[in-house]
């Protein structure tokens, strides 16, 4: 089994990817360490101690930043997950339970510390947390197995922005946090909009999925009425991405992706600011730090009909 800190800003496709890492055999949930992003951390936290206490998670939760480090709040995305984070689901407002008394960077480094390459970081929010840790102990490089990001768009079969032309939500809610977690020489696999747009849970699929996978089935179904309905009038699809539940699904399944390496970095200012830019021929640039940089793998292809149906026998 492969042993994971999902960090997380739940919301809808977040809680698709929880429950996803949750129901694999393969896949131990060490913990859920949280991120403003969709909803403002409180939320976030909530959201994660709810779904721990609802559904049993032996999971940790650890609380996360509520701020990027540099740039300004972009503010919660109301519009595309509600304003509970879950749609119209209602979070009841009394949950059982309490975070981990570190904040998230600290309880990834404690982690890691304690069990050297036995650790996966799965991120699919904002990556604050990620860049607190590796500034707070930058050994950390050295004792994580692997690090796996939903988030950017290469420009891979056109596919950019998302919250602008050029930029994806996560790396544009804290672009220089990306940059940082990008440029370590730790290994990065970076799952974007290139694939995740590649793959859609169309309203039949959920359907069936709540029809077929009991509880947990129809609670998917009910997070994503809201979800489905702004991706109708606004994306103009009966349908979503699957953009979070495809990082989890590159931990349990490598092989359903073709990746792409190279160097990556991220525009942290301006009117591109949180575009995503990996150098991936062969050619010399006058700049030497594309020459140096560690060399980090994006997805480029996915194959999507057999993703959805592992998501499909794991719910
Ligand atoms: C990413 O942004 C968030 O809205 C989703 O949860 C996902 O992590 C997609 O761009
Ligand atoms: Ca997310």
């Amino acid at each position: 089994t492969k042993k994971i800190i999902l960090d997380t800003d739940p919301g809808i496709d977040d809680v698709m990817a929880i429950l996803f890492a949750e129901a694999h055999p393969d896949i131990e949930l060490k913990a859920i360490t949280t991120i403003y992003g969709n909803v403002a951390i409180a939320g976030a936290t909530h959201n994660a101690l709810y779904l721990k206490q609802k559904y049993g998670f032996g999971a940790d939760v650890a609380e996360g930043a509520s701020k990027p480090i540099v740039r300004p709040p972009v503010g919660p995305t109301v519009a595309v997950h509600g304003e509970s984070g879950f749609g119209d689901v209602q979070v009841p407002a009394d949950v059982a339970g309490e975070a981990d008394s570190r904040p998230a960077y600290q309880y990834i480094i404690d982690a890691v510390t304690a069990e050297p390459n036995e650790i996966t970081l799965v991120a699919i929010g904002p990556l604050t947390n990620l860049a607190l840790a590796l500034k707070a102990e930058p050994n950390i490089v050295n004792l994580v197995k692997e690090v796996v990001i939903m988030g950017g768009a290469f420009g891979v079969n056109d596919h950019r922005g998302n919250v602008t032309p050029y930029a994806e939500a996560n790396i544009h809610d804290d672009p220089h946090a990306a940059d940082i977690v990008f440029g370590a020489a730790w290994p990065v696999v970076i799952i974007g909009l290139d694939v995740t747009e590649q793959s859609f849970f169309t309203a039949d699929y959920l359907d069936q999925l709540r029809d077929d996978a009991a509880e947990v089935g129809q609670f998917i179904w009910d997070v994503s009425r809201f979800y489905l309905k702004f991706y109708k009038e606004k994306v103009g699809l009966n349908a979503c991405h699957v953009h979070d539940p495809s990082a989890i699904a590159y931990v349990i399944k490598p092989e359903l992706f073709t990746l792409r390496e190279g160097p990556v970095r991220v525009v942290t200012e301006g009117p591109a600011e949180g575009m995503t830019i990996q150098k991936f021929d062969g050619r010399q640039y006058m700049h030497d730090e594309w020459q140096t940089q560690t060399s980090q793998r994006i997805g480029v292809a996915v194959n999507d009909s057999e993703l959805l149906e592992i998501y499909r026998q794991t719910i």
